[in-house]
């Protein structure tokens, strides 16, 4: 007797770590100011490793594939993800720096960033077992902080294999064709939509972005998600959960997607996910840091 296909279970991220070094300050400074902040702290980051982190904490068996370098800041960087229970067999340590993210984070919440891309400006390929890995995973989740070539191979991979491509495309910026051409879900927030469209209208520009992919979920900040699919234009709303107080939105929309991916590997709907990712992305808006703030999965179904 055949046994029926075993259905993956393990969530791929192939994608960017840094270290955040972050400063509180009441209101960030203008060009050419300097202005005293309240307190500095240093906590592992970068797009990639928050998605691998916000997915592992709710409840997925992940594995990140990118790279960390072999300053002081590799090892801590690898054993966040490692704490989180993410799987760090294929993430490469390169020669000099890591990643890193310098973030001012004011008063308000708000927060604004330089990244200096170190060791994931290494990784430029897939190895055999990049590939092996994506194959085996029921999605993969790509970001746009480690070098196109990289990030469209392991697209291509997964779409020989069958697995769905869940992009987010930030930092924003132009989109290559070839990415979108193998991205299923498209991911942005609304920043990130205006940019790849010219359109300022958050659903108008989700609409636009149908021409390229199959499903888009763009996030709206404290107005919560929307979803249009080419077979349903109509957008889908899903409010935020309230959050109060919000100390810190440095990592709310990969906390989203994180949690998006593991609701959709679960195979809930669209609507039910999306409604889990905000109350994933509510929780964390109201911790410091990024990967620090992302709740577990008792604490996301509690809320
Ligand atoms: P990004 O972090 O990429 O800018 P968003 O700001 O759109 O992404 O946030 C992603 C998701 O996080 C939103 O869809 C929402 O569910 C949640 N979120 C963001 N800000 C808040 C907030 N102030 N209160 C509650 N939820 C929030
Ligand atoms: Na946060």
């Amino acid at each position: 007797m055949t046994q029926p296909p075993t259905r993956p279970t393990t969530l791929t991220v192939l994608g960017s770590t840094n270290m955040d070094l972050v400063a509180y300050v009441a209101k960030a400074p203008a060009p050419g100011e300097t202005v005293a902040g309240h307190s500095f702290r240093t906590v592992p980051g970068g797009k990639g490793a928050n998605q691998a982190i916000a997915a592992a904490r709710a409840g997925a068996a992940v594995t990140m594939i990118g790279a960390v370098g072999t300053d002081e800041f590799g090892p801590r960087l690898r054993s966040a993800l490692e704490h989180s229970g993410v799987d760090t067999d294929f993430l490469r340590t390169a020669e000099g720096a890591s990643g890193t993210a310098h973030i001012v984070v004011d008063d308000d919440g708000c927060n604004s960033i330089v990244v200096i891309p170190g060791a994931n400006g290494t990784v430029t390929g897939l190895t055999p077992g990049d590939e092996t890995v994506i194959a085996g995973a029921y999605a993969l989740l790509l970001q746009l902080e480690l070098p196109l070539p990289a990030v469209t191979a392991a697209a291509r991979a997964a779409r020989r294999h069958g697995v769905r491509t869940i992009l987010t495309p930030a930092p924003a910026g132009a989109m290559p064709p070839e990415l979108l051409e193998v991205t299923d879900l498209l991911v942005p927030n609304e920043h990130e939509a205006a940019a790849l469209t010219g359109l300022h209208n958050p659903l108008l520009a989700a609409r636009a972005l149908l021409d390229h992919v199959p499903e888009v979920v763009v996030t709206l900040g404290a107005a919560g998600s929307a979803y249009v699919t080419r077979a349903a234009p109509d957008p889908v709303f899903v409010p935020a959960v309230p959050a109060e107080p919000v100390v810190d939105t440095t990592a709310a929309g990969d906390t989203f997607v994180g949690a998006l991916a593991v609701a959709l590997g679960e195979g809930k709907p669209m609507r039910d996910a999306m409604r889990w990712a905000a109350a994933a992305s509510a929780l964390s808006v109201q911790r410091h840091g990024a990967s620090t703030s992302m709740p577990c999965r008792q604490e996301i179904d509690a809320l």
